[in-house]
């Protein structure tokens, strides 16, 4: 069986893009793949935390990742500091990549270009770290939204490379990015990606927010003047947005299919379609989460779960020391 890898970080709460353009795809492949899916509590610190809504955006990611559906019995869910090794390992991948390529990372520039201040060497050497969550499970797959396809090849590149000084150490992961969203826009301004650090909350759908306020959020989503729903990304960005969503909610629904759905009818007509798809599929995950928050199963799962990534991780780990000679003593 093929294995398929991916993290969300915990910094602040899940939201419509996470669940669209990564979760949703982990469920799906967890019957077919050996899915590896943890949260990436090294990766959100590399932006200042608050200790108590770190804790409780970490409860919730678990509990959100078990509400869509990823089953502990298929799935081995794990938090990242619960296996060491992916801390050790992201330092020997850092110590292998060049600042040339960390330069080259679109989400370091940005932020940079934003004229944020005070960026952390760990939102600056951070790529490193996602090529040794991966490189560790041997991950064939690796299912993520378009931001961070970036990233992923740069741990093909790595791979090759390790593989090249020290003989065959990796596999080389391919990124899986779905054609239909993969990049979900804000609701409010459909030029920017749907983000965690959106400025406007409106822009943003939470997978816990509540429903009426997820369906407001969509009756005022920001379209055009155009008064037809086509999928034109350049011309109508908001309308092909909310395309977007309705297709991946809808079983993948192709576009022509919606279009034709809503030909002569108002964008009033389409957003409440919209809307009440984003509304039932919140309501299902909502419903599941209270039970899931209620019972033992968020503590069982992160302990099984890091029991079976640590002997992969492990392995993989002495390997690679060994290979490039930091180990003298065969433990
Ligand atoms: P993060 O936490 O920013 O995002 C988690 C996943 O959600 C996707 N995503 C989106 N997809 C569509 N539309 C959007 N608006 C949107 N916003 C976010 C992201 O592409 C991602 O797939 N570095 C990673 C976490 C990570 C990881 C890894 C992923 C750490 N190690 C190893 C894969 C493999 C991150 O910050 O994702």
């Amino acid at each position: 069986m093929k294995r398929m890898l991916s993290g969300i970080k915990p910094t602040g709460q899940l939201h419509l893009g996470n669940y669209i353009g990564a979760l949703r795809h982990f469920v799906e492949n967890q019957e077919d793949y050996e899915m590896f899916a943890f949260i990436a509590n090294l990766h959100c610190i590399t932006v200042m935390q608050d200790p108590e809504e770190l804790r409780n955006n970490l409860r919730d990611c678990v509990a959100l990742y078990l509400a869509c559906g990823l089953d502990p019995k298929k799935a081995t869910i794990f938090l990242q500091t619960d296996v060491k090794a992916h801390a050790q390992l992201g330092f020997i991948a850092c110590c292998h990549t060049y600042l040339g390529e960390l330069n080259r990372m679109t989400q370091f520039k940005d932020k940079q270009a934003k004229g944020e201040t005070n960026l952390s060497g760990g939102l600056y050497t951070y790529p490193s770290l996602m090529a040794a969550d991966i490189l560790l499970y041997d991950a064939d797959y690796v299912p993520v939204g378009e931001d961070q396809k970036q990233h992923v090849e740069l741990t093909r590149d790595l791979a090759e490379r390790f593989n090249h000084r020290y003989g065959e150490l990796f596999k080389v992961p391919e990124p899986l990015v779905s054609k239909v969203g993969a990049r979900i826009m804000s609701l409010s301004d459909p030029s920017k990606k749907m983000s965690k650090s959106d400025d406007n909350d409106k822009g943003c759908i939470y997978l816990l927010d509540d429903l009426k306020v997820a369906r407001k959020k969509v009756m005022s989503a920001v379209t055009d003047s155009l008064a037809q729903v086509k999928y034109d990304p350049q011309n109508q960005p908001g309308i092909s947005n909310l395309m977007q969503i309705y297709s991946s909610l809808d079983n993948n629904r192709s576009f022509e299919e919606i279009e034709k759905e809503f030909e002569g009818k108002g964008y009033g007509d389409f957003k409440r379609a919209v809307a009440d798809k984003v509304c039932a599929t919140l309501e299902e995950i909502q419903n599941r989460y209270h039970t899931i928050l209620e019972s033992n199963l968020i503590e069982e799962t992160l302990k099984d779960g890091a029991h079976k990534a640590n002997a992969i991780a492990d392995a993989k780990l002495k390997q690679v020391q060994q290979a490039i000679g930091m180990e003298i003593i065969q433990k």
